[in-house]
């Protein structure tokens, strides 16, 4: 078992990063917010937040609609309630412990999630970086936004997901920073490759 925790707001490539660690090392990967977007998606549809988050089921965490603006805002407003966060805690810890190693990617995965977690990455962006890249692919997959619309979207998921009571997003003492503001998505895996490395050595 190796857990590796990544944590960041909004578009800083936390999911990138995640995914190519993975690939590396072959760890399985749980991008936690697409729970919270599954939760805040049902919400849109009329269902209650805590129902929403403890009856979901595989098939509610694909579609592409789960990466719209209003998905996101419907996912952290479900996210600031503790019901909602509690109701998710057992099957993020339970992917944590596969044998094979995981990498798990959120808010709170090395502060709350995963505190024993072997690696830890906090990473971020500049908004302007962020609300490009966010508008990017939003624009890519036929979504009629401009950049500050995007960028106003982000910083107000930010102020919310790092002020909430329980489990705001942060960065755990122990956390390696990457901003990727100032690195590549290349040198930012290599930072990430070679902390894992490391602490895969110690063991
Ligand atoms: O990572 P994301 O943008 O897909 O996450 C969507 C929302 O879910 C985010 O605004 C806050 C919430 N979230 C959270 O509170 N805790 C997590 N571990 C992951 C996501």
């Amino acid at each position: 078992m190796f857990t590796v925790a990544i944590d960041g707001p909004a578009a800083s490539g936390k999911g990138t990063i995640s995914r190519a660690i993975a690939a590396h090392f072959g760890f399985a990967h749980l991008d936690t917010g697409l729970l919270y977007r599954a939760t805040g998606r049902k919400t849109l549809n009329g269902t209650p937040a805590l129902e929403a988050a403890q009856t979901l089921v595989a098939e509610d965490l694909q579609g592409d609609e789960l990466r719209s603006p209003e998905v996101a805002q419907a996912a952290s407003k479900v996210a600031a309630m503790p019901e909602v966060r509690k109701a998710l805690v057992d099957f993020q810890r339970a992917f944590a412990q596969r044998a094979g190693g995981a990498v798990l990617d959120g808010r709170d995965i090395g502060t709350v999630i995963c505190p024993d977690a072997e690696v830890k990455l906090f990473v971020t962006a500049s908004d302007q970086v962020r609300a490009e890249r966010r508008w990017k692919e939003l624009t890519f997959k036929g979504h009629k936004v401009t950049v500050d619309e995007v960028m106003a979207d982000l910083q107000e998921r930010d102020r919310r997901d790092s002020t909430r009571a329980d489990a705001p997003m942060k960065a755990a003492d122990d956390a390696l920073q990457l901003d990727t503001t100032t690195l590549s998505i290349e040198e930012a895996v290599a930072e990430a490759v070679k902390r894992i490395e490391a602490r895969q050595a110690e063991l």
